[in-house]
């Protein structure tokens, strides 16, 4: 690979807390290594358009502990197209650009490797609130999701215990349950309801609700991941089941937005430093992850091909923390 001398970044796909931390991690850390670093607006359907400036070191001031992503995101359908793709490689020559950074989930990092095998190379971060990417053991956005609902949880259940009421709640996740299941844990929930898993309306949540009010509880919280959905029939269904009144509440985009915590900031600052470093070494076609708390990188392909699967110790432990 010949050597880079300029870098791009984009973010695509859902917006996550922490990604403003990542771009100034890239930023910075490429600057700092001599590199000169384009941001590009919009995720790939910037690198198409040529919507691409050149970012200094006060081009990231007073971002990292805002939420959402100042170089704005999007899925991009033109980016899916052979002729997009080819487009953006030609955008990428144009300006300069000799390798991009793709903050995003993994269907971002599907882009960054056709990007990459087209002859750009790119860098991958994880970045989504989901934390479904099979390599990684983390995604930046996570945390700072997870105490969103924590604390939209927190203000249900007092409304649900002062009226003795049963609170079916949709968090994000429309294929992985790993907001569910650690809400679910933090929120105290006597069901979790995740895409990764059957399950059978009276066992799994009839039945803990009968048992629980018999054992002297007086309200219930459901969780219910949204590739899962049906809150709302879910709510009515057990109110005519089980007599107990109950409400249903979608928490939606809430769970995107806002301040990122430490945790957010810390990763995303590592992992885009990360980043840089690789294509500084000339290493393209990678992604960055965390294993065993570490950032380490993968091939994009390799990465890809990985699978991650719910914790059933912690499934396990949600319905004994619930008795
Ligand atoms: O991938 C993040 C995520 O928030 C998912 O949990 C959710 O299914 C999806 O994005 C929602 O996307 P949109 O912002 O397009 O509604």
């Amino acid at each position: 690979m010949s050597q880079i001398k300029t870098i791009g970044v984009l973010t695509s796909g859902g917006d996550a807390p922490g990604m403003n931390a990542a771009i100034r991690a890239v930023v910075r850390t490429g600057i700092h290594h001599g590199l000169k670093v384009m941001g590009i607006r919009k995720g790939y359907n910037g690198l198409i358009s040529g919507d691409i400036f050149e970012m200094n070191l006060r081009s990231v001031s007073d971002i990292l502990h805002r939420g959402g992503t100042i170089l704005h995101t999007a899925r991009s359908k033109e980016f899916a197209t052979e002729a997009g793709m080819q487009k953006a490689v030609t955008i990428s020559r144009i300006f300069g650009i000799d390798g991009v950074i793709v903050i995003g989930g993994d269907g971002s990092f599907r882009g960054a490797r056709d990007l990459s095998n087209l002859g750009v190379p790119t860098v991958g971060i994880p970045g989504t609130i989901d934390n479904d990417i099979a390599c990684s053991e983390y995604t930046i956005g996570f945390d700072t999701a997870l105490n969103t609902v924590k604390d939209a949880i927190d203000k249900i259940r007092d409304t649900a215990t002062s009226h003795e009421r049963c609170s079916v709640i949709e968090v994000m996740g429309a294929q992985a349950g790993y907001i569910a299941l650690h809400v679910g844990i933090a929120n105290g929930a006597e069901a979790i309801i995740v895409p990764e898993k059957k399950f059978d309306f009276h066992h799994d949540v009839i039945k803990p609700i009968i048992e629980g009010k018999n054992r002297g509880k007086r309200h219930d919280i459901i969780i219910v991941a949204e590739g899962v959905g049906g809150a709302v029939e879910l709510a009515g269904k057990i109110q005519q089941e089980t007599g107990i009144e109950a409400r249903a509440t979608i928490l939606g985009h809430i769970q995107r937005g806002g301040s990122p915590t430490v945790m957010d900031r810390v990763i995303a600052s590592q992992m885009g430093a990360k980043a840089v470093q690789l294509l500084k070494d000339g290493i393209g076609n990678r992604v960055v992850a965390m294993k065993d708390y570490k950032i380490v990188d993968y091939d994009i392909i390799e990465g890809l091909n990985m699978t991650k699967t719910i914790d059933d110790e912690m499934v396990e432990l949600a319905k004994i923390l619930s008795l």
